[in-house]
């Protein structure tokens, strides 16, 4: 393993890019592949065993490509495979589970994610482990990542499923709300209009990034080259709709590679 082998970072879809940009911007010099496994999204209402398979494939076309660390930027596959992962991988895995729950302080918490990453329960079992009088209010929202693959980020029809999706949030007091799907962020202005001002919202980008950047340092594999690094993006799905996508999502456009 050297320092200039590529991060590996994958996801369903889009959602993982707000992973990628805190970890572009923790480890500027670092060379990463990013995979967007578009062609099968989303996982959020597959079952565990088909998510794991997938994941299984996702992360041995990543090791193909000689990656020497590889973060899971999807809440779904992490909360069926994350484990099954780390037993079989030669290289380390970063999630995004444990590290959302990081800056959770809160006792009345909403946890906002698919359906698949809610059935599992397993964010639920970690904040109840760590505090056991959390009161949690899980919510599904398999219709958000759908909208925000086809775009629709600053829409009213994705307004309007907000607003319908967490009315159920209404009166209960609330004063976090995780933000358990890698896609969320991208409508995080929606998703605070309508829990209002003083609910805070979590999610898990800048902990995985510095988890990444503090594992690397421990050892001796930071990329400290002086030249630009190459960030690549592989998509199982249609090429010219993900690169229009990221484009519009974070205006990244140097380095691409491939896609
Ligand atoms: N971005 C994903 C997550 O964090 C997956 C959304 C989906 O494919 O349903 O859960």
């Amino acid at each position: 393993m050297l320092p200039d082998d590529p991060i590996g970072i994958f996801d369903s879809g889009v959602g993982g890019l707000t992973i990628m940009r805190q970890v572009v911007d923790v480890l500027p010099h670092e060379n990463i592949i990013y995979f967007a496994d578009t062609a099968r999204c989303p996982y959020g209402n597959k079952s565990p065993e088909i998510v794991t398979q997938y994941v299984l494939e996702n992360a041995s076309f990543l090791l193909s490509k000689k990656i020497k660390l590889l973060i899971i930027a999807c809440f779904t596959a992490a909360s069926h495979a994350f484990d099954i992962l780390q037993k079989r991988l030669p290289i380390p895995v970063i999630g995004v589970v444990e590290n959302s729950l990081k800056n959770v302080t809160s006792k009345r918490i909403a946890i906002l994610a698919t359906t698949g990453t809610i059935q599992s329960g397993v964010i639920q079992s970690l904040i109840l482990k760590k505090e056991p009088s959390t009161v949690l209010f899980p919510v599904a929202c398999p219709l958000f990542t759908p909208l925000i693959e086809e775009g629709l980020i600053d829409h009213p029809a994705t307004r309007l499923i907000v607003a319908h999706t967490l009315e159920a949030l209404k009166n209960k007091g609330i004063d976090t709300a995780l933000l358990a799907c890698t896609h969320y962020p991208l409508i995080r202005p929606l998703i605070q209009d309508c829990l209002g001002p003083s609910v805070q919202l979590i999610e898990p980008s800048r902990n995985c990034a510095i988890e990444a950047r503090d594992w690397l340092a421990s050892k001796n594999l930071l990329n400290l080259q002086k030249k630009k690094p190459t960030h690549t993006f592989y998509t199982s799905g249609e090429s010219e709709k993900f690169r229009h996508l990221t484009n519009l999502l974070l205006g990244i456009e140097k380095n691409r590679n491939a896609c």
